[in-house]
């Protein structure tokens, strides 16, 4: 991930770096005693827990849980790579970096990916003669069947594949192109002995698209009934599953016009959509929306309106589409067809007008939620858990006008005063913002052995302590298998005579309990206290091995038990002697 930048020059470039004049470009900084804070760019907060540290070159959010050094303050705040935020850097600095691989690292995927395209495309042209020729005729039939005209299937350079195993395989030969290349796409299957087979055989071809028009992937679907019904590409350098929306390369001009965007499931609910003359339409094709979804609509409109299985999805995905728009300060409706007919079945039989009205009708998300989920219950037990479950969901709406008037339509619904509903919102609100309820899930945080993590902590403060450790063979005995992993990284780096410091250490770790925790120590200045500190180590020594015995004497305890149980004596003998060299070995600390 880091390319091929040297480690070096990236530990140059982060302690050449000022993190306080960095972050200041971005974040309004205050001192505040040894620190500067201000408001997290990262997530919305009434009073100032972002906190960023000169001296040790951190930073942290307190409210939500950000935190690391320069670099991964640039990759958030602009979604940088992390080559990308080293450059960066050096270049603001003025520091060159030489040539780096990277370079051509970088030079040489985005050539791949431009062979991809050109692969797909060669492709979809293929795909899209073979539907025209004579071969085609099944692919032609059933595209009549489901009436979409001509113009729209050549607009969408629909295709077939013939149903044979080689026929793509062979034409990429005949083209000269390698193979292993078309391979990457997906198009093809690699066998034994380093031949090739079609993915797609005897299917109707729809090619997919990324907003800028390149071909990125295919689905197939079987003509008339089987299973699969679709066969996609797999991910690829150029595609990832839930980055993308069928059709949205072209309907983008007719979503800004419409300001706003009628999202369905399959490609066929897409094209008869746009058969009939509707035209701001994206589809998710099948799997349930996400943030990526959700971003690449935003750019053209905020309205959406979703046309739904309303089974299929289910009460999750219904929230979490209602949170990913609410939460972008969307606008969507969720669109129930009679009947439960899928959009294709609809607008073929009831045409686009009454499409139309259905979609002027439809009630918004909000509404609907409310609807479905807490409904009209009749006990006052009923509408008690309804109203617990719905609180946290409203308290994650971020727009105040939209989440004031979801406030007062479940009081109206429930019936109870609008005035308490709304202190029981804020109340969760500002639950968010407290450091120990925000950011990632509790579990997680529960999840990090505090004890074992402060013994790294204390140990990347003070690198001789890396040493004491060794000598009491500490990280034996801890039950994190995490930590002791850190902690087997501390020793390599002392041992090979390299500087140790929390901003290079969190650098490598992933955003989870163990890099906030290791933050908040270091904001919190723990162990600064020379004798405290040296007598807490050496008292969290003795409780990490203290319970590593427990722990054992416990394990033995049960397998004593069974072995009696089973009247097994040897096993008894062994695991009681055992006990006794445990015993033993702890009494000699
Ligand atoms: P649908 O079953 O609603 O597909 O699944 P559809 O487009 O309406 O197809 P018809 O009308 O039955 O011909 C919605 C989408 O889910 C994905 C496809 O992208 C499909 O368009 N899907 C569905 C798959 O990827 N694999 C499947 O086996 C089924
Ligand atoms: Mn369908």
């Amino acid at each position: 991930m880091k390319g091929s930048i040297p480690e070096s020059k990236i530990e140059e470039i982060r302690q050449r770096a000022d993190i306080v004049g960095l972050i200041s470009e971005y974040v309004a900084l205050k001192k505040a005693g040894r620190n500067h804070v201000g408001s997290c760019p990262f997530h919305k907060e009434k009073t100032p827990s972002f906190t960023v540290n000169s001296e040790k070159q951190i930073f942290y959010c307190f409210g939500c849980g950000q935190g690391g050094n320069v670099y991964a303050f640039l990759m958030k705040i602009n979604n940088m790579s992390f080559p990308e935020a080293v450059r960066h850097l050096a270049v603001k600095l003025g520091i060159t970096l030489p040539r780096t691989f990277s370079d051509e690292e970088e030079k040489r995927r985005s050539g791949l990916k431009q062979e991809l395209y050109r692969v797909n495309t060669v492709a979809r042209d293929y795909f899209a003669r073979q539907l025209f020729s004579d071969g085609g005729k099944n692919g032609r039939e059933y595209l009549r069947k489901r009436e979409i005209r001509e113009e729209v299937v050549r607009e969408f350079k629909l295709g077939y594949a013939p149903p044979a195993w080689r026929y793509l395989r062979d034409f990429f030969q005949r083209q000269g192109t390698a193979l292993s290349l078309v391979e990457k796409s997906g198009l093809i299957i690699s066998k034994e002995k380093g031949d090739y087979y079609d993915r797609f055989r005897g299917r109707l071809i729809f090619p997919i698209e990324d907003i800028q028009g390149n071909v990125v992937a295919f689905g197939g679907r079987i003509i008339g009934e089987g299973e699969p019904k679709y066969l996609n590409s797999p991910e690829s350098p150029v595609y990832i599953k839930g980055n993308n929306l069928y059709g949205l390369s072209r309907s983008r001009d007719d979503i800004r016009k419409a300001d706003g965007v009628i999202v369905v499931e399959g490609y066929f609910d897409f094209l008869s959509l746009w058969n009939a003359g509707i035209r701001n339409v994206v589809a998710t094709l099948g799997t349930s929306l996400t943030t990526h979804h959700a971003d690449l609509i935003k750019r053209y409109t905020k309205n959406v309106f979703t046309l739904f299985d309303p089974d299929q999805g289910g009460k999750k995905a219904l929230e979490r589409s209602i949170s990913l728009f609410l939460g972008r300060n969307m606008h969507a409706r969720v669109v129930v067809l009679p009947e439960g007919r899928d959009p294709d079945a609809f607008v073929r039989s009831s045409g686009r007008k009454a499409l139309e009205d259905v979609l002027s009708a439809a009630q918004s998300a909000v509404d609907y939620y409310i609807d479905e989920m807490i409904g009209i219950k009749t006990t006052l037990e009923e509408n008690l858990e309804s109203l617990r479950e719905a609180i946290p969901f409203m308290a994650q709406i971020d727009d105040p006008v939209e989440r004031n008037l979801f406030i007062k339509r479940v009081s109206e619904r429930l019936q109870i005063d609008q005035a308490l509903l709304k202190k029981e919102v804020g109340k969760a609100l500002s639950a968010d913002e407290e450091p120990a309820a925000s950011g990632a899930p509790r579990q997680e945080r529960a999840a990090v052995d505090l004890v074992e993590l402060s013994l790294i902590y204390m140990m990347v403060e003070k690198p001789t302590r890396i040493d004491q450790a060794r000598e009491h063979r500490i990280l034996d005995f801890f039950a994190s298998r995490e930590l002791r992993g850190l902690g087997q990284s501390l020793e390599a780096l002392r041992q090979a005579h390299k500087k140790v410091s929390v901003a290079d250490f969190i650098e490598g770790l992933d955003n989870g309990a163990t890099k906030r925790k290791l933050l908040e120590y270091a904001f919190a200045d723990k162990y600064t206290d020379e004798k405290i500190s040296e007598r807490v180590f050496v008292d969290t020594v003795m409780k990490v091995k203290a319970r590593w015995y427990r722990e054992k004497h416990k394990e033995l305890k049960t397998k004593l038990i069974r072995a009696q149980e089973r009247g097994d004596a040897e096993l008894c003998n062994q695991l009681l002697k055992e006990k006794e060299r445990l015993f033993n070995e702890q009494k000699a600390l």
